[in-house]
């Protein structure tokens, strides 16, 4: 499918977008594991939450959907997998799952699409091997399809070495079927949702500064209502800020702190996004934002921002495309290994549409100012990449054509709806 946006002469509207996939992918795999039955509303629509809830069905768990939307999990002890059990795209379905099976007392085989085959596997293996788990995979355990042979595992005290909420949270999960206590030393923060959702699913999980424990335990189920993706918000938050009439709200977005790393660039950037009618609902704090016109200038980004914001570096780059000034994003090597090389795609594709950007080991070099051009853009099989550049139709001169656009589902499958909405005038 090939999408073609042009940019509108206004951008108003009010957009919800799906279900934080973080938060989906945790209600479910915990309530899985958990005591007792367990209601998630406004779980996350992407094809990655499907291929959680498919793993899962695979390991014998009862998942009912009712006709709101809603779902309900019957939690308990997973049973051996009659196939091999497929994360689709999924890095997080991946890398939880494989510390949930480390720890089960059968054998399970994982496996996902050509990019999930091609996406670091040894940050999960290494430490799960060390906790005394049966892991293997692909060229000595770097590389799925990954085999389980359910173990004994004891704790580890472990020092990661990057700052990843999926080796984290696979690292926590394994620790709940561990003998003793498994502590992670973290070299930044990243996202807390497993941290959350444990303690509110009655496990104690102790944090001090940037180390991390927890001891072998069962969680008790919970009822859990998700808020909209603050990674999905902001591509509006972006067009936004970039164009040069708009007034664009997203609503009922989850603005946890480890997740906000977007509003404070774009607050360095001098944009103009509010954030309205603050509350917390189960246990995360969620929000309205409002995204205007703004006049932005360059800024730097880099060390420990860069987790909080890890998957909006993209739409951020193009946005730094409007910035006057050179704007520098540093730190972020981990890009490169995401559903694709996102510095590299980043740079060729906002090149097409005539910005100035360069490429740096672990980052990317922005200078902005120069208006955009429609062009004809690939999405190197990216959901992320797939949106920053239909979100570059609406603030380029011209037409542009999205290559591959449905991939923008496995995150956010109404998203070329919701963008065809905010258009006013052409
Ligand atoms: C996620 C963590 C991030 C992020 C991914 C979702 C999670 O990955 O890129 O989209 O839900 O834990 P890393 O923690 O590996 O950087």
């Amino acid at each position: 499918m090939q999408m073609t946006v042009r940019r509108p002469r206004r951008l108003r509207g009010d957009v919800t977008p799906p279900g934080d996939k973080s938060i989906s992918h945790r209600a479910a795999i915990f309530n899985a594991i958990a005591d007792g039955e367990a209601r998630v509303e406004n779980y996350g629509t992407g094809a990655d939450l499907a291929s959680t809830l498919r793993v899962l069905r695979g390991l014998g768990t009862q998942i009912e959907r009712h006709d709101d939307g809603a779902f309900t999990v019957r939690g308990g002890i997973l049973a051996e997998p009659s196939d091999i059990l497929n994360t689709g795209n999924s890095g997080t379905t991946t890398r939880l799952m494989a510390g949930v099976l480390a720890g089960q007392p059968f054998m399970s085989v994982m496996t996902g699409d050509r990019s999930i085959r091609s996406r670091p596997m040894a940050r999960i293996v290494d430490p799960l091997r060390l906790m005394g788990a049966g892991v293997d995979g692909r060229d000595g355990g770097r590389l799925a399809p990954l085999t389980f042979r359910g173990g004994s595992l004891h704790g580890i005290e472990y020092r990661m070495p990057v700052a990843s909420a999926q080796v984290k949270s696979a690292l926590l999960l394994a620790g709940l079927f561990a003998e003793g206590e498994t502590t992670l030393e973290q070299p930044a923060v990243s996202r807390d949702h497993t941290e959350l959702m444990f303690r509110s699913m009655g496990v104690e999980v102790v944090e001090d500064g940037l180390t991390v424990s927890v001891r072998s335990g069962r969680l008790i189920a919970m009822d859990v209502t998700v808020p909209a993706d603050i990674s999905s918000a902001a591509y509006w938050l972006v067009a936004g800020v970039c164009h040069p009439d708009a007034e664009v709200r997203v609503r009922n977005v989850g603005v946890n702190p480890t997740r906000t790393g977007i509003l404070d660039a774009l607050a360095m950037m001098g944009a103009d996004v509010s954030v309205e009618n603050e509350r917390t609902e189960g246990g995360e704090p969620v929000a309205d934002l409002v995204a205007r016109s703004s006049s932005l200038r360059a800024t730097e980004i880099g060390g420990d921002l860069i987790p909080r914001l890890v998957d909006e570096v993209p739409v951020l780059a193009l946005a730094a495309c409007f910035a006057e000034g050179t704007t520098v994003i540093r730190d972020a090597s981990e890009l490169r290994v995401k559903e694709s090389d996102r510095l590299m795609a980043s740079r060729v594709e906002l090149l097409r549409s005539g910005a100035q950007v360069e490429e740096l080991d672990d980052g990317l070099c922005i200078t902005g100012g120069r208006a955009l051009q429609g062009a004809t853009h690939r999405t190197y099989a990216d959901h992320r990449i797939a949106m920053t550049m239909g979100v570059a139709g609406l603030v380029a001169a011209g037409e542009t054509t999205v290559q591959s656009a449905q991939t923008a589902s496995v995150s956010y499958p109404t998203f070329w709806d919701d963008l065809g909405s905010l258009g006013e005038g052409a």
